[in-house]
């Protein structure tokens, strides 16, 4: 027999809700997976020296970004809202100060942020996939592949162009609803994603290069770790699980209540890391039979991966392939971030298509600063005057604002809340048998990790 649902999910308004377990675990792992995984995770391991830096990432998946889901998605079904809507009425329930709402306002706005330069990242796949269409990969030398991404960079209206129509996608599934599209969508998606990725390993293996890849994805040697680095671990840790922004939260609360939360997101966790793993098989023995280096940075998928293509068989098949699936995994990610605010307005009586275009299109507006930062803005770094911020232009700060500040304070407000705030009671009634677990962690580990990460930080 089913358990019953919470109330509060049926309200007028919020009607959504998940078909089941599998779907929930689709959409939270189709929000989970995406850029972060195949694209920020290879480069930030290679900028930062990788075994080591791994390793400190694997630690903050399973000590401080798991414990943190299970709060998020437990929160969310507890509340049943959006995120704002979930923490005004917990921290009520609670008989806690109004004031934890601000955890919910600043999920809301980081993960509206992010959804600002995501946009535009996620609109390069596009001319990569038609180039990949019509065989301008095929025996690309690494310089011309390079000149061929400096090229989309270059160029304010190609970019904008493109994170135009990728904004507009998401605005499009966002407004028809979480679940008839979505759910449709990542169902197939993601198996088909994790399919093509362990082709592409299969082809890294090939390459002589393998164990080079993975001694320097494995192997960590400390001595190339950072305390900066270690900052930077943790901030991914909860970029590529979607956590301190809402989504979680927001899918959560369109979770049945007898789906076992804990164990849910174990699979989620478990899924997501293996992706980024396998993205980092695949590109770096590539990286290293063309000689190529590891810390080229962002460039690293947008310049290596189509020279790789270029030399395979079916190589250009195998890129569209690739970069339609990159494209999906984004799209499927992108809407998860605008549905904080989007669930949130649509709480306040604006309809989801008012507030899936609104939303998208003032995203859609900051977007346009990070297109500019990559050209004619380049030179535009407003906060050389503190060293932390150097050199810094407009996209690099949000991305540093949201990932190395907003999202552990979030990360932190959510630990102290539901380990110190909320009645142990309450979060075991969500949590079952995993409770006796999680509680310890998510009441003094994680905060204390946290605290001694903002000290390295702040120091
Ligand atoms: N997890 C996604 C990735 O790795 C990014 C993402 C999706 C996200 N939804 C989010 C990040 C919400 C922050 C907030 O690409």
């Amino acid at each position: 027999m089913a358990a019953p649902v919470a109330e509060n999910n049926q309200q007028a308004g919020n009607p959504a809700q998940w078909s089941s377990r599998f779907a929930f675990i689709m959409a939270a792992v189709g929000s989970a997976v995406g850029l972060g995984n195949i694209w920020k995770f290879p480069y930030i391991t290679g900028e930062n020296g990788g075994g080591a830096f791994v390793l400190v990432y694997l630690a903050c998946i399973a000590v401080i970004g798991l414990p943190l889901m299970m709060a998020e998605v437990m929160l969310g079904r507890r509340g049943g809202k959006s995120p704002i809507g979930t923490m005004t009425s917990v921290a009520a329930s609670e008989e806690r100060s109004k004031g934890w709402a601000g955890i919910g306002i600043m999920a809301t706005l980081a993960a509206f942020l992010i959804l600002s330069f995501y946009s535009v990242i996620a609109g390069w796949t596009m001319p990569y996939i038609l180039s990949a269409v019509s065989g301008d990969f095929s025996g690309i030398a690494a310089e011309e592949s390079g000149a061929l991404f400096g090229g989309l960079l270059a160029s304010p209206g190609e970019l904008l162009l493109w994170h135009s129509i990728f904004m507009g996608l998401t605005v499009l599934v966002s407004a028809g609803g979480v679940r008839h599209g979505l759910e449709r969508a990542v169902t197939k998606l993601m198996p088909a994603l994790f399919v093509l990725l362990l082709i592409l390993v299969g082809y890294a293996m090939t390459t002589g290069h393998f164990g080079e890849a993975v001694s320097f994805l494995f192997k960590p040697d400390f001595s190339a770790l950072t305390a900066e680095a270690i900052l930077v671990a943790l901030g991914h840790a909860f970029f590529t699980l979607s956590l301190a922004s809402g989504a979680m939260m927001a899918y959560g609360a369109y979770l049945k209540k007898d789906v076992p939360i804990a164990r849910t997101s174990v699979v989620v966790a478990i899924m997501d890391t293996g992706v980024a793993l396998l993205a980092g098989l695949a590109i770096f023995p590539i990286v290293f039979a063309h000689g190529l280096e590891p810390g080229a940075g962002p460039g690293l998928i947008f310049v290596t991966l189509p020279v790789a293509f270029g030399q395979m068989a079916g190589g250009s098949f195998f890129a569209t392939l690739f970069f339609v699936l990159l494209l999906f995994a984004a799209w499927t990610s992108s809407i998860s971030m605008l549905e904080s605010l989007v669930s949130y307005l649509n709480e306040k009586g604006v309809s989801r298509v008012k507030a899936a275009v609104g939303g998208g299109l003032v995203a859609w507006l900051v977007g346009v600063t990070t297109v500019l930062s990559l050209n004619e803005w380049s030179g535009f770094t407003p906060l050389d005057m503190f060293a932390r911020f150097e050199g810094k232009t407009l996209f690099d700060l949000y991305d540093y604002l949201t990932a190395n500040i907003m999202m552990p304070l979030g990360a932190l407000l959510t630990a102290v809340f539901v380990g110190w705030k909320m009645k142990p009671e309450h979060s075991a009634a969500e949590l079952g048998g995993w409770h006796r677990l999680w509680f310890p962690i998510i009441r003094y580990l994680s905060p204390i990790a946290l605290l001694i990460v903002f000290y390295f930080n702040l120091k």
